[in-house]
């Protein structure tokens, strides 16, 4: 076919394709990495000895207990992965309508904290401060009367957290969104003789039916009663997000995080443009499921897709990510060195 104008006249001359020719040359330009200290492995705890569970909605991810839990971080400290985050499938006798075994030192989640600290203290330990493992209806806070109250769902996150701290958490992550709880946790834990310990705050978490599988993993989807809209933030909404990242960093977050993460870089972006603190983003239970789901259908390349899901939170803008994939692309990225492919 003939063209009107030549593409050097279209171009002005530039040929972008020029850096692409070659590895060695897309290596050289390439500006983003990842490497295994930006990742945090979610781990899920249950009672018991020597043993796991699979997780049906979540192919590939087990219930730990606390001796597998040891044994598993173990292994993730030695791929460089810097922290994991636990979370505890709490056995239903346990849990109330305030979720008061939270707030008992010998719960699941202070004794893998402590487990784990003994045996393997070069890993940061994060811990979850949010009440929904722990009540019998599902919801993050107290619920009275159909509704979550704010102020005493925070003392009892705050309570909780102090716990966490006592038992070793290096970071409490409150992932509940009621109002004001950074700021009362940060408070609690520095009259405690916590000072140390940081504060990981879920400042952007939106309502999001991402969170499917993970309810199933902590043994909170038959039991949720309706929805968490009263306090996680509306999908729609990104002013309000900031906002409530601005909030948390003015309480005393050191850290932030956005939640769910893909469908939200947009968000993780704009949080690290405002405010230029660590940003993380959780890679949810529902995206590692809608990956794995098309990766075993043979639709997807699996193994690809998932580090390049990776790679696109660093391009956003974010220093690390939570991830259910963290062993796999830790021991992927030993295998084939950063960048992926
Ligand atoms: C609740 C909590 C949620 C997740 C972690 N902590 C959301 C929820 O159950 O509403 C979701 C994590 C995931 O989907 O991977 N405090």
């Amino acid at each position: 076919m003939n063209m009107r104008r030549d593409v050097d006249e279209i171009t002005g001359g530039k040929r972008l394709r020029r850096m692409r020719k070659a590895e060695w040359s897309r290596r050289l330009v390439r500006e983003n990495l990842l490497s295994a200290s930006d990742l945090i492995w979610p781990v899920f705890l249950m009672e018991g000895d020597d043993s796991a569970e699979d997780i049906a909605a979540m192919p590939g991810v087990r219930r730990l207990t606390v001796d597998r839990a040891v044994e598993a971080t173990r292994r993730a400290a030695a791929l460089g992965i810097p922290a994991i985050a636990t979370f505890p499938n709490i056995p239903m006798e346990r849990r109330d309508r305030t979720g008061s075994h939270s707030l008992d030192a010998d719960n699941l989640i202070n004794r893998a904290t402590r487990a784990i600290k003994s045996a393997v203290p070069e890993i940061g330990i994060i811990t979850d401060a949010a009440l929904d493992p722990f009540t019998d209806h599902g919801h993050d806070g107290v619920l009275r009367e159909g509704v979550i109250v704010n102020d005493e769902s925070v003392a009892l996150i705050t309570e909780a957290a102090v716990g966490q701290a006592r038992a070793g958490a290096d970071i409490i992550a409150p992932s509940d969104m009621m109002d004001g709880r950074v700021g009362a946790i940060r408070d609690a834990l520095d009259e405690a003789g916590y000072a140390d310990v940081a504060i990981m705050s879920y400042a952007t978490k939106f309502a999001s039916a991402y969170y499917g599988p993970y309810r199933e993993a902590i043994g909170t989807a038959g039991v949720l009663q309706g929805d968490k809209k009263t306090y996680y933030i509306d999908p729609a909404n990104t002013e309000e997000a900031l906002r409530e990242t601005e909030a948390d960093i003015a309480e005393g977050a050191d850290m932030v995080m956005v939640k769910p993460g893909l469908p939200y870089l947009d968000i993780c972006w704009r949080v690290r443009e405002t405010f230029q603190v660590p940003t993380f983003a959780y890679q949810v239970s529902g995206e590692y499921a809608m990956i794995e789901a098309a990766a075993a259908n043979g639709w997807i390349d699996g193994e690809r897709v998932m580090m390049e899901s990776l790679l696109a939170f660093k391009r956003a803008g974010c220093d690390g990510i939570l991830t259910y994939y963290a062993l796999r692309a830790a021991e992927a990225l030993q295998n084939r060195g950063a960048g992926g492919s």
